[in-house]
């Protein structure tokens, strides 16, 4: 089979990895790897962006399936200019992405069918915005309403920040046009999970659920991120929860969707935050979460590409069951030094062979890249250090020590992603 991967991110690495497991003979292609990618895939020189090339790509070579990792490429069209030409693609198409490239779609679609979230409302006049932030007063957060590589998104305790906030967002535009429209919503506290499902369109398969940390700093404190670590199982997480979930929360979207004819094919990602009065919706994503993916999917002991490959061909996954190894997993992203902000690249980067001799350390490539000198970094989140156990504890261990040992300049990274499951407890989990 000739797979192709779109995207090259740490998300990415993993999707490469999992699939060159799940089929060890297949050609796996990606679009400019980063430096990790390059073991599991073979380098095609488009960028992920590109989506006419890819497509024109993609017929030439008579790709089997294409894997789209990023929201970019889904959120211009890829997928319905691939499907156009006969391609198989998994992810879902132009309009099912709007369920996370537009905040204001996704924020009333959710209203409309009646999903818990948190109140909102939506401005495309800063002006009105503002008096809407008086007029609410104390904690609230404002969001670009398009894509901001997760950043979009800002916590503000009062007023004032909230107002700096808009600025930023719409006079300043931080976000350029992703922030033309903003959504001022109510701040909702608990904690967050992390939940993927696949989808056929009608039928939904919830895989493991995970935590991210999205800000920058210990203790989970200072601006926001992409995500600088994960980890799953979660104990919070029960299977009552779970179901409660898929059934008041992601089959209710997937048919909302269907009724709009967007019908979503692909990996919906539900960022949930587990409130006082249950579970609410934060976002939905349109693809797989990074890093989250890089702590899910090394405990996937099935197949991800059998079910991808059914979805791309419209068939059902009614009845699927995914198997995982019972073990813990940690993933810590070491970043370059400045991140969410400016920071250098091209960096060299040491990764300690003994690393790659251990089974249960994991490393996955963002932003790195293969120079004539060597690995160097390229990127705000340069590599995801996941390790891998029988208990959270040991697998928060494994994937601190593999961050203290790869070595590059300015290295900054949290050295407490899952304290909030270790405080808990460490139960035996195999
Ligand atoms: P988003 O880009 O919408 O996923 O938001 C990024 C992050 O901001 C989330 O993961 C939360 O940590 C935080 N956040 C977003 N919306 C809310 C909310 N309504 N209440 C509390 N925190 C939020
Ligand atoms: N880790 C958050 C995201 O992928 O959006």
């Amino acid at each position: 089979m000739r797979i192709l991967i779109v995207g090259n991110g740490g998300r990415e690495h993993v999707l490469a990895w999992k699939i060159r497991r799940d089929s060890p003979s297949s050609e796996i292609f990606s679009t400019r790897p980063n430096g990790g990618m390059l073991i599991d895939s073979q380098p095609v020189d488009i960028s992920p962006g590109d989506i006419e090339s890819i497509t024109e790509w993609s017929v030439s070579q008579d790709v089997d399936l294409v894997v789209v990792g990023p929201e970019g490429p889904l959120a211009s069209g890829l997928v319905d200019l691939l499907g156009s030409k006969g391609v198989p693609v998994f992810g879902p198409s132009k309009a099912a992405s709007r369920i996370e490239s537009s905040k204001i779609y996704s924020k009333t679609l959710m209203k409309q069918i009646g999903i818990p979230t948190a109140d909102f409302k939506s401005f495309t006049n800063s002006i009105d915005a503002l008096s809407y932030i008086k007029k609410r007063g104390g904690a609230m957060v404002v969001k670009a309403s398009g894509l901001a590589a997760g950043k979009g998104a800002i916590v503000c305790g009062n007023v004032d920040d909230a107002a700096r906030a808009l600025t930023n967002i719409m006079t300043n535009s931080t976000f350029g046009r992703a922030g033309r429209e903003v959504v001022i919503e109510e701040f909702m506290e608990g904690e967050e999970l992390s939940v993927f499902a696949l989808s056929d369109g009608q039928d939904s398969c919830l895989m493991l659920p995970s935590q991210d940390h999205k800000r920058i700093g210990e203790g989970d404190s200072g601006p926001n991120t992409g995500g600088m670590g994960a980890y799953t199982p979660i104990s919070l997480a029960t299977d009552a929860l779970l179901s409660q979930i898929q059934d008041e929360i992601i089959q209710p979207i997937l048919s909302g969707l269907a009724k709009d004819d967007s019908e979503f094919r692909g990996l919906l990602y539900a960022g949930i935050m587990l409130t006082d009065a249950g579970p609410k919706v934060v976002e939905f994503n349109c693809r797989f979460g990074d890093p989250e993916t890089q702590a899910v999917l090394p405990l996937l002991a099935s197949s991800l590409l059998d079910p991808m490959m059914a979805i791309a061909n419209g068939e059902s996954i009614s009845g699927l069951k995914l198997h995982w190894s019972g073990k813990a997993a940690l993933t810590t992203v070491l970043a370059s030094s400045g991140y969410p902000e400016e920071y250098p690249k091209g960096l060299p980067i040491h990764i300690p062979e003994e690393i790659a001799d251990d089974p249960h350390a994991l490393i996955f490539h963002a932003g790195t890249s293969m120079s004539p000198s060597g690995l160097v970094t390229s990127g705000g989140r340069v590599i995801a250090a996941t390790g891998l156990a029988d208990t959270l504890t040991e697998a928060a261990s494994k994937s601190r020590e593999i961050a203290n040992k790869i070595e590059f300049e300015g290295k900054q990274f949290r050295n407490d992603i899952g304290w909030r499951e270790l405080s808990r407890s460490d139960t035996q989990l195999s």
